[in-house]
């Protein structure tokens, strides 16, 4: 499907004549020749394009990281990556920490140390534990008319995606609007961003969501998979592969990363800490392999490699490709996040 003329005269009708001759075919030549080569060119960009839609930017390796040292959950200190767009601060790939300027005011020196170990959860890695919305009920709007038109596609059926199992949940769309709303949910579209969302709702924070799309001078994008995987983040679940038993389900492979750094035991810097293993993450329940919230195999790998490898003679596979989903152990957390509602009207 690639060139198609429409002719005004039929002159390959009835009256199509038989006589060739092989002067004129010769003459015809070189406009023959450049019509292969149109069309062949044409079918390598139509490709080239088709293949950048379908290639996800939640794995995004275009971005600047920066490592500092700050203290988790439980006041043990750790390394944390992350990258900024504006003033937001996005940490563990794809998940919203909040501004810039807070987490670094998270961090751990050595003069602190001391008066750190009497305030650990005022140091936690989220300043805010996830919360839940209230009346499961996600508010959002989208930035401006064109992010709408770029994105809403995706988000409807995201939202969609997330109904079907769990009718409880709701999503209200309120209108256009450029400024940041603390408790409600802004849908972006920034170029080479990535796509990024909060984890869980917040009274008094401005909440995002962020589904690039592809530009000039990044050719990835976010689509429904990427769309329905944040808007797990932004319902309160965090990623299946970061969970305490992560490695009892795959195997880790950083030397694999994209520029593998602090690979040992215990340690992470920039790409290493986005499979770090959160050791307070509630993980109720039993780990789900085909979760909405796990990585596929290559996340984050350089070329041909891949980072996580299913357990040989395993019967959990971990996913070639993104999850597009939420499966029943998602939709089982969710129903046991948002209870209340889930019970009034179960899946
Ligand atoms: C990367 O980020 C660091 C810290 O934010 C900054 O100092 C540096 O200039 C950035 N480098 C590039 C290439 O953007
Ligand atoms: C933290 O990151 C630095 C590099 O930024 C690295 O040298 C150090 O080993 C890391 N430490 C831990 C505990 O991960």
């Amino acid at each position: 499907m690639c060139v198609y003329y429409k002719r005004k005269d039929d002159s390959f009708g009835p009256s199509l004549s038989l006589h060739f001759q092989f002067s004129t075919i010769l003459m015809k030549l070189p406009i023959i020749l450049f019509g292969l080569v149109f069309i062949i060119l044409f079918c390598t960009v139509t490709a080239q394009v088709q293949y950048q839609n379908t290639s996800s930017a939640l794995y995004n390796t275009n971005v600047n990281l920066t490592t500092v040292y700050i203290s988790d959950l439980q006041g043990r200190h750790r390394n944390v990556s992350y990258y900024t767009v504006g003033k937001l601060a996005i940490v563990d790939g794809d998940i919203v920490y909040g501004i810039e300027a807070l987490l670094l005011s998270r961090r751990v020196t050595a003069t602190i140390l001391e008066r750190h170990a009497l305030h650990k959860r005022v140091h936690s890695i989220f300043h805010d534990s996830p919360k839940k919305w209230p009346g499961a009920k996600v508010v959002y709007y989208y930035q401006s008319l064109s992010v709408k038109r770029k994105v809403q596609a995706y988000v409807d059926e995201a939202k969609m995606r997330w109904k079907k199992k769990n009718p409880f949940l709701q999503f209200e769309e309120r209108p256009v609007c450029d400024e940041p709303v603390a408790g409600q949910l802004m849908i972006t579209s920034i170029d080479c961003a990535g796509c990024y969302a909060n984890l869980g709702w917040s009274s008094s924070s401005e909440l995002y969501m962020n589904l690039q799309q592809p530009s000039g001078l990044c050719g990835r994008g976010c689509y429904s998979n990427e769309a329905t995987h944040e808007f797990g983040h932004a319902l309160g679940l965090y990623h299946e592969h970061q969970r305490p038993d992560r490695d009892r389900h795959q195997i880790f492979h950083c030397p694999n990363l994209m520029d593998p750094k602090c690979c040992n035991p215990g340690t992470c810097c920039d790409f290493s800490c986005f499979f770090r293993i959160i050791p307070n993450l509630d993980h109720s329940g039993p780990y789900g392999m085909t979760s909405l919230m796990q990585y596929r195999a290559n996340a984050f790998a350089r070329p041909g490699l891949i980072t996580l490898e299913s357990i040989p003679f395993s019967e959990e596979v971990v996913p070639n490709t993104n999850p597009g989903f939420p499966d029943l152990l998602d939709n089982m957390r969710i129903c046991e996040i948002y209870l209340k509602e889930c019970k009034l009207s179960p899946p």
